[in-house]
């Protein structure tokens, strides 16, 4: 793919998400030489800088780049280093945009990189609005010579209403094509190998409905807590925070059609779908039923003492926010009927990790009763972090006299295919947006679809009656109740260390 000569506009620019991914990731592209040959980065925000204290802080002082520029020639970093520009935009972002503006021209007549660009948006959501329309109000938005595109972060919206609110004013400046916004787990190639796995393959689509799978189950663990975060987190907490968006997705991948092509807008549209198929759950008995939600309590883990979620810094110590959250649901359509999914999202687990597991039903008649073997253990793990790769679990006859039968492993790493740089969720998301590749960035109709799900979720928590949040002690699986979601013969899969 092409990409064009362009400038890439930084607000808030002087954050942390730009020191510790974009800067690296936009590093990472200059190696790899994906850049363009007329490029520049236009960092922005508030604090008083210079253009050479800006390179200082997110190049030569920066711990996220430390070991990418050991033993980095100097002329290499430093023709990166120049890439980078700072413009200081006073007190407020709501202010006159034409000083920007001509910084702009400037920059772009200098370096030859044209009218192309990308804003990227690494602020809080409330200033969306506001740094559209000053761009606006500028011409800065136009595509009158060269396209012109807004990459926004998450949060996208604290529930359906400040979602939707979100769209309509981002498209009162923008068309929805040119709106990227990101959701990092779409950049991570395992997720975006779901797509291959089901639909390059013939051995796995065949069984990928009701009539062979017994049940889906995802899991994305963390060992740390909150950290820094605790302020944000207290008013988001793990629907919102990972739910809503990176494991929705990853649902939507699993659950969805065969779109007629790859382009972005054959996949989300399929994406969309299946995000519309999953049941709404509002009543309280079903929520209830359905929904577990947890809260870490100190604990030793591992012989250091970990502090309990109310006593992180920037949390009410009466906090109900959830740490964890787990959810059983179905989805509503012809190839997922009656197949429960069930999702778990948490901080302060025993181990960082992120899978999806098909469980594949029992064989309709088991001829080897006492094989020592549990016919329930067919499964495909998709492991999307740590150890990227697949894992299918099955039975194999145990040499020697009779039938025995014993599990077996078909164990695929991701390491094993290369040892080329795989390119960060960051890197793949930025290039893709300089291409205009939108098909890694969530449209805004599967933003609000993913919304329509949580909402009520939200709602029931905030305001049920019998609604608790379950203590579980920091290093543990989450809290007990939670093994009852999932029924049966079945437990969760806690994947080891
Ligand atoms: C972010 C959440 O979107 O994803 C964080 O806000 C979380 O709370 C992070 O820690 C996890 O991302 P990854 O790529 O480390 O799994």
């Amino acid at each position: 793919n092409k990409t064009e000569n362009q400038m890439l506009v930084i607000f808030g620019a002087s954050g942390d998400l730009t020191a510790r991914k974009l800067i690296p990731a936009i590093f990472n592209l200059y190696k790899g030489k994906h850049l363009p040959k007329n490029f520049v980065v236009l960092g922005i925000s508030r604090s008083n800088l210079s253009d050479e204290d800006f390179r200082q802080r997110v190049v030569y002082d920066s711990q996220y780049l430390k070991d990418e520029l050991n033993g980095a020639n100097d002329a290499f970093v430093k023709g990166f280093a120049d890439m980078l520009y700072y413009e200081d935009l006073g007190d407020n972002y709501d202010t006159d945009y034409s000083g920007l503006r001509a910084r702009i021209e400037k920059l772009s007549s200098a370096h030859g990189t044209g009218s192309n660009m990308i804003y990227y948006l690494s602020t809080p959501p409330n200033l969306y609005e506001i740094i559209a329309k000053n761009l606006s109000d500028q011409d800065l938005t136009r595509e009158e010579n060269g396209w012109k595109r807004i990459i926004v972060e998450k949060p996208f919206g604290y529930s359906l209403e400040t979602a939707k609110e979100l769209n309509d004013a981002l498209h009162k400046y923008f068309e929805e094509p040119q709106i990227y916004r990101i959701d990092h787990y779409l950049g991570k190639e395992t997720v975006q190998n779901l797509l291959v796995t089901r639909f390059a393959n013939s051995i796995f689509e065949p069984l990928w409905n009701r009539n062979y799978i017994h049940h889906v189950e995802i899991t994305n663990a963390e060992s740390v807590g909150v950290e820094k975060r605790g302020g944000y987190y207290d008013k988001s907490g793990a629907l919102r925070d990972m739910f809503q968006n990176h494991l929705l997705q990853i649902v939507s991948l699993v659950v969805m059609e065969p779109p007629i092509g790859p382009n972005a807008e054959e996949i989300r549209n399929e994406k969309v779908k299946a995000l519309k198929s999953i049941r709404i759950m509002r009543d309280e008995e079903t929520l209830y039923k359905n929904t577990i939600r947890g809260q870490y309590l100190a604990a030793d883990v591992n012989g250091e003492q970990v502090k309990g979620y109310r006593e992180e810094d920037g949390v009410d110590p009466e906090s109900t926010t959830e740490t964890y959250a787990a959810i059983k649901f179905f989805v509503d359509n012809w190839r997922w009927a009656d197949v429960p999914f069930y999702v778990r999202t948490a901080k302060r687990m025993p181990t960082k990790v992120t899978e999806v597991v098909i469980h594949f039903k029992t064989p309709h008649h088991q001829i080897f009763k006492d094989a020592g073997f549990a016919n329930k253990d067919n499964k495909l793990i998709i492991r999307v972090q740590p150890d990227e790769g697949m894992l299918m679990k099955f039975g194999v006859k145990v040499p020697g006299q009779g039938f025995k039968v014993e599990r077996a492993n078909l164990d695929f790493y991701y390491s094993s295919l290369t040892d080329t740089h795989v390119m960060t969720a960051y890197e793949r998301l930025l290039l893709d947006a300089m291409q205009g590749d939108a098909t890694l960035y969530a449209r805004a109709d599967e933003v609000e679809a993913a919304w329509e799900f949580v909402d009520p979720i939200l709602d029931y928590w905030a305001n049920g009656k019998e609604v608790r949040t379950y203590g579980y002690s920091a290093g543990m699986w989450g809290p007990q109740n939670a093994d009852d979601l999932i029924e049966g013969l079945y437990m969760w899969r806690n994947p080891g260390k």
